[in-house]
Formats: structure tokens, C-alpha cells, sequence
């Protein structure tokens, strides 16, 4: 095959990925309004509880979650206005989004090698981690990070089909490309997972931020504004995978895990202590949301 054989290939390959996009299926309508409002600092309980009390089923998995360790821990929650008072408005806007996204993160797939839920696990322990580390070090991103670390990637899903059509070989050489590097998919397909799950995020709604944190994830180079964060969501990537919960890629980029601890002025004895048990949390919540998923 020529050089223009195969940079036609890839456009065409391209097109219909961006095509794959657009034809997902939207959010449940509850989620896409939460997730539009995300950042709101003050939303309106009384208004958010109306909505919510519409879908029972979402504010059974939301008071789920309340009580799980990670974000319950103090005895139990029992009421959509004892999670508000407990949690936060932006942490049940949190919950409803994680509810929502759960079953289309916790599917095999198969072009990337990943069992049943192990996107959903390393997608909650990317969340945490990047949430723990951006609280103690005090960023100023508290609010964005888990959701960002969350659908981080999103795109793997919707590009799973193309990497199973793309055969075995190529299959070997993604799975074997060192960890934030992207050269392979875009390579291949011309478009890389942390596009389409940003171009996704935008297609339902998440502010703009928060789809450019996920774009930037593997490469930081492509954001002046929101490197700190993407550096985070890359970190507790790389942290994921040393820890057993890796996403489909391959070995941790030890040189650019110590490039992002040093730019986030991070001291590698904190980074050990505050992950410590993060991986664990992780797949309790997994469990509880495929739970939620299969109910
Ligand atoms: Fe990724
Ligand atoms: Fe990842």
C-alpha cells in the first residue's frame, strides 16, 4: 500500500469515528442537565430534588453511592436532602453523572483487552486519585477533577470497534504503546481516544474545561489553560495502571510520571501516602455501580 493509500485510509477511518460520535446514544435527560451544570457552585437543592424525585431509580443509585466508603463514611445516608446536607450539591451532581455513565464504561472491550469492568475501575481510580492529590495540594480544580479523571477515557468505547477492526497486529501495538504516548492511534485511526471522548463530552453538554482536560490528558503540550489539571488526570493515570488498574495501554512512562510529580511540586512519599488504599475504593465502587448497572 502506498503513502497515499494509507493516508486515505486513515481519513476515511477518521470520518467514520467522528460519524461513531454523533450517533451515540444521548444522555438520560436527567444527566445531561447535571452535567451542563456541573461547575454551579450554589445549585438549587429544592429544584435539583424535584427533578430527581421524577426518576426513582436515579436517586436509589445516587443514595447507593452516598454510602459507599469513598464518599459516605460517616453513617449512613438515608435521604436525597441527608446526602445534599452531607455531601454537597456538587458531589450529587457527581454521583448522578457516575450513575449515568457507569454501563456504557463497564462493558468489555475487547479491542483493547479489557474484561468487563475494568474501564469503570481504572476510570474511579483516575478520578480519586487526581481528587485526593488536588485537594491536598490545594489547586484550585477540587471541583472539576474527579469528573474529569472520570470520563478521562471516554473515547475508548466508542473507538473499541475500530481498534477490533484494525486487526491483531495493530491491536498488539496499541496495547504495547508506553502509557501517554498516543502515536499509535493516531497512527491508525488519526484520531486518538482523548479527542473523541472530549469531542463526546461536548456532544453532551460538560462544560468546555472539562472536555479540554480529558483532550490534554496524554499529551499536556495540547492545552496552555488547563495543564495543571491534565497533568493530574495523567499522574493518577500512570498511578492506575502501577497499580494493577491500568486502562488498555501499555507500560507507565516513568520519566513523564516524575516530569508531572515535579510540575505539581508533588513529594513522592505524600503521592505514596495519599493513593494508599485509593485502588480498593475503586473497585467497591465499581462493584456497587455494575450492581446499580445490573438491578
Ligand atoms: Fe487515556
Ligand atoms: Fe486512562
Amino acid at each position: 500500500m502506498t503513502d497515499e493509500d494509507m493516508d486515505a485510509e486513515r481519513g476515511q477511518t477518521e470520518a467514520r469515528i467522528r460519524e461513531a460520535i454523533r450517533r451515540q446514544p444521548p444522555m438520560p435527560a436527567l444527566c445531561g442537565e447535571v452535567a451542563r451544570r456541573i461547575r454551579e457552585p450554589n445549585a438549587d437543592f429544592g429544584e435539583l430534588a424535584e427533578k430527581m424525585r421524577m426518576d426513582p431509580g436515579v436517586t436509589m443509585n445516587v443514595l447507593k453511592l452516598a454510602n459507599s466508603t469513598y464518599f459516605g463514611g460517616g453513617g449512613r445516608v438515608d435521604s436525597l436532602r441527608h446526602a445534599f446536607v452531607r455531601l454537597g450539591a456538587r458531589r450529587l451532581f457527581q454521583l448522578v453523572v457516575a450513575q449515568g455513565v457507569a454501563s456504557r464504561m463497564a462493558s468489555r472491550l475487547v479491542g483493547y483487552g479489557l474484561e468487563p469492568g475494568a474501564l469503570l475501575r481504572h476510570s474511579l481510580c483516575v478520578a480519586m486519585t487526581a481528587e485526593a492529590l488536588t485537594r491536598k495540594l490545594r489547586l484550585g480544580f477540587e471541583e472539576t477533577i474527579f469528573t474529569a479523571g472520570l470520563l478521562h477515557d471516554m473515547g475508548k468505547p466508542v473507538m473499541d470497534a475500530f481498534v477490533l477492526e484494525s486487526g491483531p497486529q495493530a491491536q498488539t501495538r496499541l496495547r504495547n504503546e508506553p502509557l501517554s504516548s498516543e502515536t499509535v492511534e493516531m497512527d491508525l485511526f488519526g484520531i486518538t481516544h482523548a479527542e473523541v471522548g472530549s469531542l463526546l463530552m461536548t456532544e453532551w453538554g460538560f462544560p468546555i474545561d472539562l472536555a479540554e482536560i480529558v483532550r490534554a490528558h496524554h499529551r499536556i503540550a495540547a492545552t496552555t489553560l488547563h495543564e495543571l489539571p491534565a497533568r493530574m488526570v495523567r499522574l493518577a493515570d500512570g498511578f492506575a495502571a502501577c497499580s494493577g488498574f491500568g486502562g488498555g495501554s501499555g507500560e507507565v512512562n516513568s520519566e513523564l510520571l516524575a516530569e508531572d510529580k515535579s510540575k505539581l511540586r508533588l513529594d513522592p512519599e505524600a503521592f505514596d501516602q495519599l493513593a494508599e488504599g485509593i485502588p480498593e475504593k475503586a473497585a467497591e465502587l465499581e462493584n456497587m455501580l455494575t450492581m446499580i448497572h445490573r438491578d
